[in-house]
């Protein structure tokens, strides 16, 4: 199954080969400068966003742990944080300006007495005002379902929206999956994309009167792109003249296993780049069609298996994983945004706000490996600079992925390596917010990978170098970013990043190990320094030097004067030697 790196410089292959037999497998990547600028793709600091429907988004405001996770994840990436406020709820969505329901009613799941509507008033807004940090962008998705009094529903919640979250609003959505619409009997089976198009504008036009400048996404539709129907995929939407000014955002949603109605999903899929890359490439003509019309593609709701996640699988190391592989392949191939979606007690939600009650065992609240997937990615994000990023040429299979970091002016400024190898473990096999899963522990020994990596960076620069990391693929619990974790408490910082300090060797070696199932992150210390950072209140820097490694500890407080690390001494001295 495992497929061999190439490796671009062959006479250091021979001569590393030979060296790391006995180590364990090694993989050789070469960062060619200046980078290939045809292919660099940028990266938006909203790259990893989340998508929560409306009415469960008073549910997340009960408590602090979603606030202050975003608040955490907008220190790195230096900017707001969007939330996209949609589902299939959104499509059974009214608006009552008179309506009674209290904010805590909202809070505590009650959405207007009817199984089948949720309606939402003043006091939907005044449950949520204040409960998430307060420069959070929204995107609001209407609906289009509800044909009563020409689209009533949604325009008059649109006009909600607009008073009680006009200035937070980034843009409307108008309809959940309306492809879906055929088969779920809304709409009749000749329901097209061009019929669509004249709703969604007939409402769009409304909304407008409203406030002239507002901003629609488009798309958001179900199936995907091999399976399209009726023309509902980004450049159908485009021809049904669906475009503009106004719209400055396209999406489609993805699921790539289906959880619905017990079917089989796996954990294997989530660790296999091969198949990931295959998804993603699918949607390489819809982000040109999205960037024809002007305008960019986002994956507008997604997440490992659709109908909640499943509990073994989307709860796990592997699926935060598979969420860093996604975001950084995505954005190398134009998909500027994923909005991961989260509700309450999903299994592949991120963040569980309070306890829940689930037949007949209880959950606490708390955060699932999916958060520290999203963290990492923040991590990858934070910089001053406008980052762009390019897979690096031969360094993925089956089992591993990476990825090169530049900077505008074509510096390279970071780099990701994923292992993708699966290693099951006991330890950290359940947590308290998620139901048990069958656990299959590995009999060998965990898989270990040494990286040689040949960068333009300069003998002896420091670098910081950080792990998404667990026990095992199948991990739900001690999943954390080289130690920061989240408080399960309130979502504060329990406890801060250590950097592990490298050193970078003759010609620009970096060289480091990757565990099965783990994925790293290199950058310069100095970036590291000066790049704001969440940490937890009043905490000092602090550094130890472990078998002669030094790990610094993120403060709150200006960082130490830093000494080098030794690296890994005895390859470094070798590679110094074969070089000459
Ligand atoms: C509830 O939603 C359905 C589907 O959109 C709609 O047909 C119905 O009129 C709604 N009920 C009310 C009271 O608005
Ligand atoms: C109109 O919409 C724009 C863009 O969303 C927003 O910036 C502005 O505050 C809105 N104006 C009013 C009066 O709500
Ligand atoms: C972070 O994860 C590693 C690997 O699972 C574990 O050894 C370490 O104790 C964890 N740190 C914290 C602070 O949980
Ligand atoms: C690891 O565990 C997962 C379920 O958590 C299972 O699907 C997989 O087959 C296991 N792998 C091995 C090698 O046992
Ligand atoms: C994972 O990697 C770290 C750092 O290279 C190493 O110390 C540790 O022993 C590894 N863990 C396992 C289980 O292989």
């Amino acid at each position: 199954m495992k497929t061999r790196l190439s490796v671009p410089v062959l006479i250091l292959q021979a001569f590393f080969l030979t060296l790391v037999s006995a180590l364990g497998p090694a993989i050789f990547l070469y960062v060619p400068v200046p980078a290939n600028t045809a292919s660099l793709r940028p990266l938006e600091r909203n790259l990893v966003s989340l998508s929560i429907q409306a009415r469960d988004f008073t549910t997340f405001a009960k408590t602090d742990l979603l606030k202050n996770f975003l608040g955490a994840l907008s220190v790195n990436i230096r900017t707001h944080h969007t939330l996209r406020l949609g589902g299939a709820e959104s499509d059974k969505t009214i608006y009552n300006p008179a309506g009674t329901i209290t904010p805590e009613q909202y809070m505590n799941g009650n959405y207007g007495g009817s199984p089948q509507n949720v309606t939402i008033g003043p006091n939907y807004f005044a449950a949520i005002k204040g409960h998430y940090a307060s420069s959070t962008k929204l995107i609001w998705t209407l609906n289009l379902r509800n044909v009563v009094n020409n689209w009533e529903a949604g325009i008059s919640t649109a006009q909600g929206v607009l008073k009680y979250l006009g200035s937070q609003l980034e843009y409307f959505e108008i309809g959940n999956e309306a492809d879906a619409y055929g088969l779920k009997g809304w709409r009749d089976q000749t329901w097209n994309v061009a019929e669509m198009a004249l709703q969604w504008k007939w409402i769009a036009e409304q909304v407008q009167q409203f406030n002239q400048s507002v901003n629609f996404g488009a798309g958001a539709f179900a199936n995907i792109p091999p399976n399209v129907i009726g023309n509902f995929d980004i450049p159908g939407v485009i021809n049904a003249g669906i475009k503009g000014p106004n719209i400055p955002w396209y999406n489609m949603h993805l699921y790539p296993q289906s959880g619905c109605a017990n079917a089989a999903v796996n954990l294997e899929t989530l660790l296999r780049h091969d198949v990931l890359d295959n998804t993603l490439s699918g949607y390489i003509p819809q982000v040109a069609a999205a960037e024809n019309a002007g305008a960019k593609f986002a994956m507008g709701e997604t997440n490992s298996v659709s109908c909640s996640g499943r509990a073994g699988v989307s709860d796990t190391l592997a699926s935060a994983l598979w969420l860093v592989d996604y975001a950084l392949l995505g954005a190398s191939l134009g998909i500027r945004r994923a909005f991961f979606h989260t509700t309450p007690n999903g299994a592949y939600s991120a963040v569980i706000p309070k306890p829940y009650k689930q037949k007949t065992a209880t959950y606490s609240g708390g955060f699932l490996p999916l958060a520290y997937g999203a963290y990492f990615v923040s991590e990858i994000l934070s910089s001053e600079n406008t980052l762009h990023v390019q897979p690096i040429q031969y360094g993925s299979d089956t089992d591993h992925s990476s990825y090169a970091i530049w900077d505008d002016k074509n510096n390279l400024k970071k780099l990701v390596f994923i292992n993708l190898e699966m290693y099951n473990s006991s330890t950290g096999a359940s947590n308290p917010a998620m139901p048990d899963s069958p656990v299959y522990p590995s009999t060998a020994a965990r898989g270990s990978t040494r990286v040689f990596v040949a960068t333009p960076w300069g003998l002896g620069e420091k670098l910081s170098l950080i792990r998404l990391q667990g026990p095992g693929s199948n991990a739900k619990s001690m999943v954390n970013v080289s130690d920061f974790t989240f408080s399960t408490e309130d979502g504060t910082v329990q406890s801060n990043v250590v950097d592990t300090i490298l050193t970078v060797q003759a010609d620009g070696f970096v060289i480091f190990d990757v565990n099965a199932s783990e994925a790293v992150l290199i950058q310069h210390y100095s970036d590291v320094v000066a790049n704001p950072h969440p940490t937890k209140s009043l905490s000092t820097p602090a550094t130890t030097v472990v078998d002669g490694v030094t790990m610094i500890t993120r403060g709150a407080t200006s960082p130490p004067a830093t000494s080098a690390g030794a690296g890994a001494p005895l390859i470094s001295a070798i590679i110094s030697i074969g070089l000459k």
